[in-house]
């Protein structure tokens, strides 16, 4: 099987790929990535040399670029992580969001239907769904972002969702909570407020702290992608909760008191707009029909991303410096090529 993985540089789609290589050395793996500030080929160091795995540097909004790796590549299965996923960033520069969220997944699509590919797997966000004060969102639920982040992703969902219906074209949608462990990018709530607790440096709480997020270990996600890309019904949306909400502020008292830090670190800050105030979803789809629910607990999986971010601080810190981008050039030079 041939897979085509975009923004398998970023946090999700390199412990997929990850996972996914060394689950099925088999299958032919192409990552193609913009390697925009949050793609990162240090996430992926030590792959460079499977016979399995290749990567190209290219931009899911340039048709011409994606028509070249459609053709060459021929890829029997595409699983799309290519996105911008911050929603601070979203709501004060939103243009690059509705390029890559939006017009990105557009191109992708009309490339996937254009050279036969058997399978489209949409990666989606909870995040569609907006707020919920009181119980939890199914798959039917109505779509109702708040942010332009979101709002893009729900707009991505329903191309995707039109190519099926339209075209016939194999799509399914996956939207997971929020997840947590190793390789993300310190603009995200949980290795932000690690990073800062070790360098002593204050930790902004958006309002009150009081917003809940259902947070799942990264590895229950990539187990519930390669389900859905083998078994996941097309035309079908798949919620991936991790089923354990926590109140920001409860998260970050927690990473104080492992890294033992004093709670003076925390400073209140203005609130986000459009702030969501809980996120939570009902996973009894994904369960009855592909059998999956989340293994890591959250006490397991909290532990195990304490333990990588305190033995990678190099790699923490080379976010910070700026200095992960040379791993491009390393990148090259270790296949013996020089960089286009
Ligand atoms: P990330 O920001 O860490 O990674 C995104 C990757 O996409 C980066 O490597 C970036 O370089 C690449 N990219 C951006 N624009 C591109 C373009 N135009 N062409 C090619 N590559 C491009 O994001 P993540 O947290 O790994 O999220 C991956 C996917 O999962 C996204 O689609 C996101 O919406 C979704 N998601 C994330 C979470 C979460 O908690 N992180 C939760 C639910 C869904
Ligand atoms: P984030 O990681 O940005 O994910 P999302 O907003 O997509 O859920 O933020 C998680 C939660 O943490 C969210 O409620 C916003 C909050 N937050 C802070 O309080 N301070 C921060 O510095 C950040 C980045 C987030």
């Amino acid at each position: 099987m041939r897979v085509l993985i975009t923004g398998g540089c970023g946090f999700i789609g390199s412990n997929f790929i990850r996972f996914f290589v060394k689950k099925y050395p088999r299958h032919e793996i192409l990552n193609i990535d913009k390697l925009t500030y949050a793609g990162n080929l240090e996430n992926l160091s030590g792959l460079e040399k499977n016979r399995n795995y290749g990567f190209v540097k290219a931009d899911i909004t340039n048709a011409t670029q994606m028509r070249k790796v459609f053709k060459r590549f021929r890829p029997d299965a595409v699983i799309n992580f290519a996105a911008e996923s911050h929603v601070d960033r979203s709501i004060t520069s939103p243009d690059a969001f509705l390029k890559t969220n939006f017009l990105g997944v557009g191109v992708l699509l009309n490339c996937a239907l254009h050279y036969g590919v058997t399978r489209f797997v949409q990666i989606s966000t909870d995040e569609v769904y907006g707020s919920i004060a009181r119980g939890k969102f199914r798959e039917d639920s109505v779509l109702n972002p708040s942010s332009p982040y979101s709002a893009s992703k729900a707009a991505a969902d329903g191309l995707v969702m039109a190519y099926y219906r339209t075209y016939g074209l194999p799509v399914v949608i996956t939207r997971s909570s929020n997840n947590y462990g190793p390789y993300q990018f310190p603009e995200k709530f949980i290795p932000l407020v690690i990073f800062n607790a070790m360098n002593g440096k204050k930790i902004p709480v958006y309002g009150d702290g009081l917003q809940v997020r259902d947070w799942i270990y990264v590895e229950d996600n990539c187990r519930a992608i390669d389900l859905v890309v083998r078994k996941g019904k097309l035309g079908e949306i798949y919620n991936v909760g991790g089923q354990h909400e926590r109140a920001n502020i409860e998260i970050i008292k927690q990473i104080l008191k492992t890294l033992g830090k004093p709670l003076a670190l925390i400073e209140h800050v203005k609130d986000r707009p459009g702030h969501d105030r809980r996120y939570a979803l009902s996973i009894s789809k994904i369960k009855r029909q592909l059998g999956w629910q989340p293994c890591v607990s959250f006490q397991s999986g909290f532990e195990k991303t304490m333990r990588w971010y305190r033995k990678n601080g190099e790699w923490l810190k080379n976010t910070q410096t700026g200095a992960y981008r040379s791993f491009y050039r390393k990148y090259y030079s270790t296949l013996g090529l020089t960089e286009t």
